[in-house]
């Protein structure tokens, strides 16, 4: 394989508190390797209209503790056709990215997928999202401050709660996974949890109130995984309707769980990847994800990390239950 000696880098889809300390790591690393490093701006959306600027380790001084992106990023349409992807190579050639560092999501990590099967250009990918619902990595750049930013605003929904004891559902992100509602659940000492993995088929809402809960407490906080069909809503509306006899509100979380200065979990976790993802180019990796198992960095290729079956443990699940009586 030719010799890496320019690393291109972007970030894509949804941000993630850590991304910029992903960013810093790469830059660094790279430099510190002898490579030059081509920064690309608003994801795949940059590369294909040229948006790419050389960085130095300066351009990544003092950002380490920023939340969002300094790179931008975009969710881009047309980078979906292959007409898109050949734009993309084509300034990749112009600006002699030689490979590519995406940190992005499922989404972002197909698309690099995708870009190094056609073109073939050695491409990285960072699991850059909130949701933690890569395969083959334990953990995802952003995802432990989004639990911590959740629980904080949970405490304080409680205070209120319990005040007025009331029932609360509260809609937290994850897309189609639900770590960020079960494990802020548990953090927060939160009733339940009510995630799309849950496959028992029970009507979780009837689980949750047949339990008696509101009996022998003076609140209940549910958190309930984002869904277009049974969020937070659906769930207050039946209660309303079914159990008119409790008091219940709700309050969808939204975009403040993606924004915020990172935990020292991602901040750590970041610098480990973005180290990682250059030691991968120099040991010749190419399609592969860095990821974190059990505290050691691994590869995992692009196929299986995008696999959306990645389980939320079955211990988790009983955690809360236990612990929720
Ligand atoms: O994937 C990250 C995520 O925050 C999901 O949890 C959420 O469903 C989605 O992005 C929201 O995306 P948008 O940026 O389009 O609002």
């Amino acid at each position: 394989m030719a010799k890496i000696k320019t690393l291109g880098i972007l970030t894509s889809g949804g941000d993630a508190p850590g991304m910029n300390a992903a960013i810093r790591a790469v830059t660094r690393a790279a430099i510190a390797n002898g490579m030059q490093v081509k920064a690309v701006y608003r994801g795949y959306e940059g590369l294909i209209q040229g948006d790419i600027k050389e960085f130095t380790t300066e351009n990544v001084s003092n950002i380490i503790q920023r939340g969002g992106t300094i790179l931008r990023t975009a969710r881009s349409k047309e980078f979906q056709t292959p007409e898109g992807r050949q734009k993309a190579y084509e300034n990749m050639k112009k600006h002699e990215i030689d490979a590519l560092v995406v940190i992005g999501g499922n989404g972002s990590l197909t698309g690099a997928r995708i870009l190094a099967e056609e073109f073939d250009v050695p491409c990285i990918g960072l699991p850059g999202t909130i949701d933690n619902d890569l395969n083959g990595t334990d953990l995802t750049i952003g995802y432990d401050t989004t639990l911590n930013t959740i629980m904080d605003c949970v405490d304080k929904i409680r205070d209120t709660a319990t005040s007025h004891q009331r029932i609360f559902f509260i809609e937290v992100m994850g897309r189609d996974a639900g770590f960020l509602a079960q494990n802020s659940a548990i953090a927060a000492g939160a009733e339940a949890a009510i995630i799309p993995e849950d496959s028992t088929g029970a009507d979780q809402l009837e689980h949750f109130v047949g339990r008696g809960i509101r009996k022998s407490k003076s609140s209940s906080i549910v958190i309930v995984s984002e869904s277009p069909k049974c969020g937070a809503m659906y769930y207050a509306e039946r209660v309303k309707k079914e159990y008119p006899e409790y008091d219940v509100r709700v309050s969808i979380l939204g975009h403040l769980q993606r924004g915020g200065s990172p935990s020292a979990g991602d901040r750590i976790l970041a610098s480990r990847l973005g180290v990682g993802a250059v030691q991968a180019i120099l040991d010749g990796q190419r399609n592969v994800m860095i990821g974190i198992r059990n505290d050691e960095i691994v590869y995992v290729p692009f196929s299986m990390a995008v696999k959306s079956d990645k389980p939320v443990k079955k211990e988790l699940v009983d955690v809360l239950d236990t612990l929720s009586i």
